[in-house]
């Protein structure tokens, strides 16, 4: 093998297996196939090949065709990927839950975004799989890729992902755990497995909130979802070309659960998945710790974490969902998103340039800094409208000193200050800074508040 190769479509598949080394699997070895490593970066890169290329061959779309697609964002980055290097135009409808990386991502390959509300179910107007059936409807020359009801999704598992995970584990294996989106993996296999290995269980990772795995376990179908944050699999109806006959269990995994052990695999084995490979690995170490004998299990890393590293990776994002575990100590602390002694505070010094606190809030998306001394001081605070009205006459002055614009007047309060003292300070339109023992330790804003008061409700 020359590893060198006239096109990226070439890389999709005959993707890598680990045998964990680290993970407590029980009696259990485990593998991890890492459809990460795939150019697009997951396993639906085989899909998006696969229904484009059968299209083309069955002479449902032509040279230039408009291809149209509802997607939770990795089925978006394969079609984009495939559709660039044919040369078809891709619109694409995405839920609103999706990370920002993948919307980037999906815009620089070329594809059209349209985003949608994620928070309504089929049948919705606004449900992005009907948004797009829709645009397809209404666009001449186009082909609705429906990869839910498209049978060139399961065949690519089933001629593909399936023979390759037989071959690569020497015809040994026991069982598979997987995740369900569109279903094309989980039918697909169960398609190839019941050819060349009925034995093979097929073992169901599934978001807490999904109607599977009450469907899976006792049968019946409550119809009755709640939303979940983890991306591309869980479901809140059966899709038309799903096909559970052969799945066996299904382990239900909290959001909570599936970043945390996401990041473990991260920590323990070096492997970078999103957030989707959490919940597999979290279901395949539950079904690993239950067996009685040795059991060969395989399981994947469905996409990369490179998506995800504002969301699951960032301790910021895991703390305001409540996600990750904080000591509570019953007083102003508790609020502060990013605590100072924890390095968390982003700050600016006096004596620094302007510019310099201008492209700090912009790396952290943030609108105002406390303006620190070199001891520790709090000296002043600097906000967006600090910063305009320094320079709108003056642009020579983003280079003139931080203290020639920051604010000195600043609302302070002692770190056991109730919380709702701090409502006027807000409605004045400040932002509150916290001291403790005199020395200032974090600031609070509205969001901020927002978020502790979202957290101790219970809610997400
Ligand atoms: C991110 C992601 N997308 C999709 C799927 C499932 O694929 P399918 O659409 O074939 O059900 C998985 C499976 O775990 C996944 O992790």
């Amino acid at each position: 093998m020359s590893g060198i190769y006239d096109n990226v479509l070439e890389l999709i598949g005959n993707t890598p297996v680990i045998r964990s080394s680290r993970l407590d699997t029980g009696p259990c070895e485990l593998f991890i196939k890492l459809e990460s490593q795939n150019p697009g970066g997951s396993i639906k890169d085989r899909i998006g090949l696969n229904m484009i290329e059968a299209a083309e061959r069955a002479g449902k779309i032509k040279p230039g065709a408009t291809l149209v697609e509802g997607t939770a964002g990795n089925t978006g980055l394969a079609l984009a990927l495939v559709a660039q290097q044919k040369g078809y135009r891709l619109i694409l409808v995405i839920p609103d839950k999706m990370s920002r990386e993948k919307i980037s991502n999906l815009k620089a390959m070329g594809a059209e975004v349209i985003i949608t509300r994620s928070d309504v179910g089929k049948g919705h107007p606004q449900y992005y799989q009907d948004y797009a059936q829709r645009i397809a409807d209404e666009t001449p020359g186009s082909y609705f890729i429906n990869q839910f009801g498209n049978d060139d999704n399961p065949a690519a598992h089933e001629h593909g992902t399936g023979p390759e995970i037989w071959a690569q584990m020497g015809e040994q294996l026991d069982a598979i755990v997987l995740g369900v989106g569109s279903s094309g993996t989980v039918t697909g296999l169960s398609r190839y497995f019941a050819k060349v290995a009925p034995h093979l269980e097929l073992i169901l990772a599934d978001p807490e909130g999904s109607i599977l795995t009450e469907y899976i376990n006792e049968g019946t179908l409550n119809g009755k979802s709640k939303s979940w944050l983890v991306e591309g699999i869980g479901e809140d109806f059966l899709p038309v070309i799903s096909d559970f006959t052969r799945v066996t269990r299904a382990y239900s995994i909290s959001d909570r659960e599936s970043f945390l052990t996401g990041r473990e695999l991260l920590r323990t084995e070096g492997i970078l998945g999103g957030a989707s490979t959490g919940t597999l690995i979290a279901a395949a170490l539950r079904y690993c710790s239950e067996q009685s004998t040795p059991k060969r299990v395989l399981t994947f890393a469905c996409d990369t974490g490179n998506k995800y590293l504002s969301k699951m990776y960032n301790d910021q994002w895991m703390r305001d969902l409540g996600l990750l575990e904080t000591e509570a100590h019953g007083n102003l602390r508790d609020v502060i998103a990013r605590p100072l002694d924890q390095g968390e505070t982003i700050i600016v010094r006096p004596d620094e340039p302007i510019a310099n606190a201008y492209k700090r809030m912009k790396t952290y998306d943030i609108s105002q800094l406390p303006v620190l001394s070199e001891d520790g001081e709090l000296q002043g605070i600097i906000d967006e409208s600090d910063i305009l009205l320094a320079v709108i006459d003056c642009p020579d002055c983003f280079n003139e000193p931080v203290s020639t614009a920051m604010v000195t007047e600043l609302h302070t309060v002692d770190v056991n200050t109730p919380v709702h003292e701090l409502m006027p300070v807000f409605d004045a339109g400040y932002v509150v800074m916290v001291k403790e023992n005199q020395r200032f330790i974090g600031l609070i804003t509205r969001l901020d508040l927002l978020n502790h008061l979202r957290r101790s409700s219970g809610l997400d």
